[in-house]
């Protein structure tokens, strides 16, 4: 979360590492974005103009990211996305995307105007960065929170707490943003449509049918 002495040195470097480093602040996206729309800037700006050689730029956890991610910025100002919410207890993108490391890589080769993801692919936002002492570190009041939302009700009439579910196997893979996603209008009635990729069948009993 905070910036630690070994974080600049990684950041210092990538900086020696790419070649053709040139200062970041500048605007990536002026093309291919110019219409505003919430697409993250894919279309057409994945390529440089033709006569422009390509830039890469350089990255550190400092640096202004909102130059390339303008959907995630924007997000901010929405209080219904966990990015919002957060902003407003000033939390800003490394405090949730505290993979460095992570980061870092993913950034080695970055060009300037280069399209940004649409989903996390390389790092996670994991449950132990929400849970992280100070931050939501009190399950027993999370789970009283949610314990009347009826939203996770199957077919069955069967009624799910989201922050207490059975911690199988089978859900290893679920972590706080599978229903928390970073930036995008939390849903809470859409949360169902999660537990349906899997329980198929739409009953949360699993070994009745087969
Ligand atoms: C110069 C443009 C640029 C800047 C500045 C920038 N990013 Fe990115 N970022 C990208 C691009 C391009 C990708 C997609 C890289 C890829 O898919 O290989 C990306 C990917 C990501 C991802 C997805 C990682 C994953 O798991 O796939 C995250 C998270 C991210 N950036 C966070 C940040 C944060 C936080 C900052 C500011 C500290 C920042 N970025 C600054 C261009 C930038
Ligand atoms: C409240 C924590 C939080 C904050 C603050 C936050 N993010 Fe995220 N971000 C997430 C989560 C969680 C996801 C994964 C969403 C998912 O799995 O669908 C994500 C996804 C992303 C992605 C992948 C594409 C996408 O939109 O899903 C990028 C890029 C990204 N964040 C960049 C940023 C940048 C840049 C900032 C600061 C402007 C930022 N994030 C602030 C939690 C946060
Ligand atoms: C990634 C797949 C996956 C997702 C997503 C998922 N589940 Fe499950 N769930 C399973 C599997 C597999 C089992 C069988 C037991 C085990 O291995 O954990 C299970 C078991 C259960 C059980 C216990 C069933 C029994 O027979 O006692 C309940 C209740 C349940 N899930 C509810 C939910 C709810 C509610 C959601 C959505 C918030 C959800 N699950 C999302 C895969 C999933
Ligand atoms: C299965 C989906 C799911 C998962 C996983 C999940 N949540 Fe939630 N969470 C919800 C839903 C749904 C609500 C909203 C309930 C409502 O609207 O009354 C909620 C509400 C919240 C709230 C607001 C509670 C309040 O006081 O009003 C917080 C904070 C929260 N979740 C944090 C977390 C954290 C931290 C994690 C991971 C440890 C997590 N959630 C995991 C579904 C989930
Ligand atoms: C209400 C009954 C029912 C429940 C409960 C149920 N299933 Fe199924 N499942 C079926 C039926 C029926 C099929 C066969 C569908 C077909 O062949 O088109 C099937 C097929 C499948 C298949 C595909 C099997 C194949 O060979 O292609 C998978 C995987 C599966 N179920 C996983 C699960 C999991 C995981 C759960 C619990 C989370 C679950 N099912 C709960 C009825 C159920």
């Amino acid at each position: 979360m905070k910036l630690t002495k070994k974080s600049l040195v990684t950041g210092a470097l990538i900086i020696l590492f790419t070649m053709g480093v040139f200062i970041a602040g500048c605007a990536p996206q002026q093309s291919g974005s110019t219409d505003g729309s919430s697409d993250k800037g894919a279309t057409g700006s994945g390529k440089s103009d033709a006569d422009t050689p390509a830039v890469v730029v350089e990255w550190s956890p400092t640096v202004n990211c909102a130059t390339c991610h303008e959907t995630e910025e924007s997000s901010l100002t929405n209080t219904k996305s966990a990015a919002g919410i957060h902003k407003t207890e000033g939390l800003e993108c490394m405090d949730c995307h505290d993979d460095q490391a992570g980061l870092a890589k993913v950034h080695e080769k970055v060009e300037a105007g280069q399209a940004t993801s649409k989903t996390l692919k390389k790092t996670k936002v994991k449950t132990e960065t929400c849970t992280a002492s100070g931050c939501h570190d009190n399950d027993a009041e999370r789970i009283a929170a949610t314990a009347t939302f009826t939203g996770l009700t199957d077919t069955n009439g069967t009624t799910k707490n989201p922050h207490d579910l059975p911690q199988g196997d089978g859900h290893k893979s679920l972590s706080c943003s599978t229903c928390h996603q970073g930036h995008k209008t939390f849903v809470a009635e859409e949360v169902i449509d999660e537990c349906y990729t899997c329980h198929h069948a739409q009953v949360f009993e699993c070994g009745t049918c087969h």
